[in-house]
């Protein structure tokens, strides 16, 4: 069904994000082995319920966990095990 929710939430396959009203979608870069890079400014909610913040046009979140800067990267996913 294509107005599905779960459709949406899950995002399609292929061809160009849609524009909307509030702006063009934020794009959401993803590597293999390395962090995810986000479009900022970004709002990052915690396991515990805390929130960081970053203005940054481009933050690169750990996805590894060996950053001492959790959740932001520190290039800790570089070094080897
Ligand atoms: S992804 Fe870079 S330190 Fe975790």
């Amino acid at each position: 069904m294509p107005n599905d929710p779960a459709d949406r939430a899950a995002g399609t396959p292929a061809g160009p994000a849609p524009d909307s009203a509030a702006g063009r979608a934020r794009r959401i870069t993803v590597q293999r082995r390395g962090p995810l890079l986000v479009e900022g400014p970004v709002e990052i909610e915690l396991e515990d319920g805390s929130t960081v913040f970053s203005d940054r046009f481009r933050v690169a979140l750990c996805t590894c966990r060996r950053s001492r800067r959790y959740p932001w990267c520190d290039t800790s996913h570089r070094r080897r095990s």
